[in-house]
């Protein structure tokens, strides 16, 4: 066992983005491994804006295993961290402070117990993907935390086992997940196609959608399309590895018109699989179509993508535009169609890179009410506005891959007692 007593605490934390498929995963081989039935490609978006921050603290102090998220104690006891802390503990390998004196060998890891605190910097309620990032960071932090020596893109292919969609969070940028051959899943793993320096002008929004409907969740939802609908087989074995490579193509030629018809394809394919399911599952809501319409009505007004959509298991949508310009006529689009409610605050109806409402030529909600409608709708009254549709934007980039944060004043455990601030 380390060498102090039982008084130290070892701490790691990590910060972790969240990642949008533009390629969907949907649909396991292996549900224990989860091993998808196809590849998948995603944009890492910026931490900044969507993240997890995760602190990882050992010390033979502690009695088991505890998790905190978001302030409140859950279970670890589910097989999915389960298998993350057992794989990364199989990894783990001798951490020394010298100047704290302490020292954990290789073995002394199978008997100590780990304290994990983590947040999600925007609302588990809104439907956003939080657990691709709260897996990703969770075993990003405890990798670092045990000193693991294996690459990022090993350790992605252990929080694919925490949840598919994670492994792609262990990378910035422009991401794809290998579906892999093996049966033991070794060679289904994330790898970067290109950083988050290398297509800057993308701008990314996103509009959360209200939905009182409580969604099917994405891994009970997988497995009946995979069970019940004829159409998944020829989606993952014809249309997604053809349009897996055309994809990466468009990413690498930042080929905008491409990677948005892309994008939309597939997203609304992934869609046609859920209504192909039996029962029919719905994600998307009135509000979704009515995204997807104004979306499609400027592209098609332009004669080429303007803008790209794109949805996941809920009703939110994510609008990828080329440039900042265009993402100021998205914003001025969708604020015309959905503006606040009277109560609600500028503020914190658009969050994130708040400088496109600027662009976007509105600085108060006098503008929004103000807004003219955009000239493809122009002349087909009557058009509506809905009220309060929309809860609130984000707008955001595509950004980096998970960090460790050095800074000790932002751990979320206490460096004495290991337990939650
Ligand atoms: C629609 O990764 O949440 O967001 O592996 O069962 O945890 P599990 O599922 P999850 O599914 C994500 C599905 C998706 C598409 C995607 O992100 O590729």
């Amino acid at each position: 066992m380390a060498e102090k007593g039982s008084e130290w605490v070892v701490m790691a934390t990590g910060r972790s983005p969240t990642n949008i498929a533009v390629i969907k995963y949907w649909g396991k081989r292996d549900e224990d491994l989860i091993l998808p039935i196809n590849d998948s490609i995603s944009l890492t978006l910026d931490p900044l804006h969507l993240s997890a921050t995760t602190a990882a603290a050992v010390s033979p102090a502690f009695s088991r295993d505890r998790m905190w998220l978001n302030g409140k104690e859950i279970p670890l006891s589910s097989e999915r961290y389960q298998k993350c802390l057992r794989e990364i503990r199989k990894r783990a390998n001798e951490v020394s402070d010298e100047k704290k004196g302490i020292k954990i060998k290789k073995e002394d890891w199978e008997n100590l117990h780990v304290h994990i605190s983590s947040y999600n910097n925007f609302p588990t309620a809104a439907g956003l993907a939080s657990s691709a990032a709260g897996f990703a960071c969770l075993v990003f932090t405890l990798a670092k935390l045990m000193n693991v020596k294996e690459d990022l893109g090993q350790i992605s292919s252990i929080a694919r086992q925490g949840s598919g969609s994670a492994c792609r969070s262990l990378f910035g940028g422009f991401v794809k997940w290998t579906m892999g051959n093996n049966a033991d899943g070794s060679d289904s793993l994330a790898i970067q196609l290109a950083d988050e320096a290398h297509w800057t002008d993308l701008v990314v929004i996103i509009a959360v959608v209200s939905s009182k409907q409580k969604e099917t969740s994405s891994t009970s939802g997988m497995r009946e399309t995979v069970q019940t609908s004829a159409l998944i087989k020829h989606r993952a074995e014809t249309v997604v590895p053809a349009r897996v490579l055309k994809m990466e193509e468009a990413i690498a030629n930042r080929d905008f018109t491409s990677f948005a018809k892309l994008a939309c394809a597939d997203s609304n394919q992934f869609h046609a699989v859920c209504l192909d399911t039996s029962p029919p599952i719905f994600y998307m809501n009135d509000t979704s179509h009515r995204i997807i319409n104004l979306v499609e009505k400027w592209n098609h007004s332009e004669g080429t993508p303007q803008v790209a959509y794109t949805f996941d298991a809920g009703p939110n949508a994510v609008l990828i535009s080329p440039n900042r310009k265009t993402a100021a006529l998205l914003m001025q689009r969708l604020l015309y169609q959905f503006p606040p409610n009277q109560e609600t605050d500028l503020t914190s109806f658009v969050v994130g890179d708040k400088s496109i409402l600027q662009d976007a030529g509105v600085t108060s909600m006098k503008d929004i009410e103000n807004l003219e409608p955009p000239p493809e709708i122009k002349d087909k009254v009557p058009h509506q506005r809905f009220t309060g549709d929309v809860s609130y934007f984000i707008c955001t980039r595509v950004g980096s891959g998970p960090r460790v944060i050095t800074d000790e004043t932002l751990a979320l455990l206490d460096p004495v007692t290991g337990l939650p601030k």
